[in-house]
């Protein structure tokens, strides 16, 4: 007889919330990206618990879902077309905010660019772009929240979203998975920097979470491995909610002497290692691409 397998227990269901109404009242929180995916449903657990948001992200289509989603909350919000890659769209969504709202106190730096491709066929321009998005971008939107508590001398609380493949390395990812590795670094070095002035900074990253906003690219990508459930220790995919509780709690006042942390919430998936892997498949034979040409 083998041992049941039972798996980690699913989380309580979307709309529950540990942090009491109102926690994040008054507060308005800048998330990038949060018209899609995991990006939408932590502005969503913000909005819950009282916050105004304000979506900042390129495309009219996205902004809209994401303000519908928080309106349906009850929540306010704030719609902001910016390229997180250009410093000077970002201060103008900060100003944007900041009439609405008041300055900013949580920023949530989630957009990202990824897709898979062999690091042999990658064009410099495709690396650049994935890094300037993930890496840079970030940066930019965290200057610019710092430059403003700084002058004005009040606390805030920035949460990176990061990847497990910034510890491992990300075969077949490679330059979201350096970008991914800077944008830890740079919690640890904000965080020592900023902290003196009342600013935390912390990464929170996820495991698997899949939903219906993921590109087309990382779809393809997912699809190779049907059964996704079966191949996480806790024999289930992340339910987006449980990023959303987790992104409130470290800029909630019970994180307050969390700062410069990096909080993996993915069942324990990376840990899944060992030296009798699966045999190996290069990236080009994943990606069904023949052999490289120059
Ligand atoms: C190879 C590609 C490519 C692909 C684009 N490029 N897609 N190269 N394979 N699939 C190259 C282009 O040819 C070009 O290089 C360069 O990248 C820039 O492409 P553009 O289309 O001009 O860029 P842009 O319009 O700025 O769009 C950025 C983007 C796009 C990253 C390419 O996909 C995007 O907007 N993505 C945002 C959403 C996203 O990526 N989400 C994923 C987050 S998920 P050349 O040399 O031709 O000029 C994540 C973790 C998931 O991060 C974890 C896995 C489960
Ligand atoms: P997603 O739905 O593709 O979201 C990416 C978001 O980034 C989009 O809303 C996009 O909006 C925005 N964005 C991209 N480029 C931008 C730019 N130049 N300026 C402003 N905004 C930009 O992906 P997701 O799955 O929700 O991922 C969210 C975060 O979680 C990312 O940091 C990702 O790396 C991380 N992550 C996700 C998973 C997962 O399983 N889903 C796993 C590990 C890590 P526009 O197109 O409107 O600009």
């Amino acid at each position: 007889m083998t041992q049941n397998r039972i798996g980690l227990p699913p989380p309580p269901p979307v709309g529950t919330t540990a942090l009491a109404p109102g926690t994040f009242a008054g507060t308005a929180v800048f998330v990038t990206g949060a018209g899609t995916g995991l990006g939408k449903a932590i502005a969503s657990e913000f909005a819950r618990l009282g916050a105004a948001i304000v979506i900042a992200s390129r495309k009219p289509e996205h902004l809209a879902a994401g303000a519908e989603a928080i309106r349906a909350l009850g929540a306010e919000v704030l719609t902001v077309a910016c390229d997180i890659r250009e410093p000077e769209q970002i201060t103008a969504a900060f100003d944007a905010a900041t009439e609405r709202f008041g300055r900013p106190a949580v920023l949530v730096n989630n957009a990202a660019a990824n897709f898979p491709v062999p690091a042999e066929d990658m064009s410099p321009n495709a690396w650049r772009t994935v890094v300037d998005i993930t890496l840079n971008g970030a940066f930019f939107c965290s200057r610019e929240l710092g430059r403003r508590h700084l002058a004005a001398g009040t606390p805030a609380s920035i949460v990176n979203v990061g990847a497990s493949y910034a510890w491992t390395g990300g075969p077949g990812f490679a330059h979201s998975a350096a970008a991914k590795a800077g944008l830890k670094n740079l919690t640890e070095s904000l965080a020592v920097e900023w902290g003196p002035y009342g600013i935390q900074v912390n990464c929170l990253v996820p495991g698997l979470f899949p939903h219906e906003d993921m590109t087309a690219d990382i779809q393809d990508n997912l699809e190779r491995t049907h059964d996704k459930d079966a191949c996480q220790p806790a024999l289930r995919v992340g339910q987006r909610q449980e990023l959303g509780w987790a992104a409130t709690f470290l800029a909630s006042p019970f994180a307050r002497f969390i700062s410069g942390h990096t909080l993996v919430v993915d069942g324990a998936n990376w840990q899944r290692r060992s030296l009798t892997n699966p045999p190996v498949v290069t990236i080009r034979d994943q990606m069904n691409r023949g052999p490289f040409e120059a």
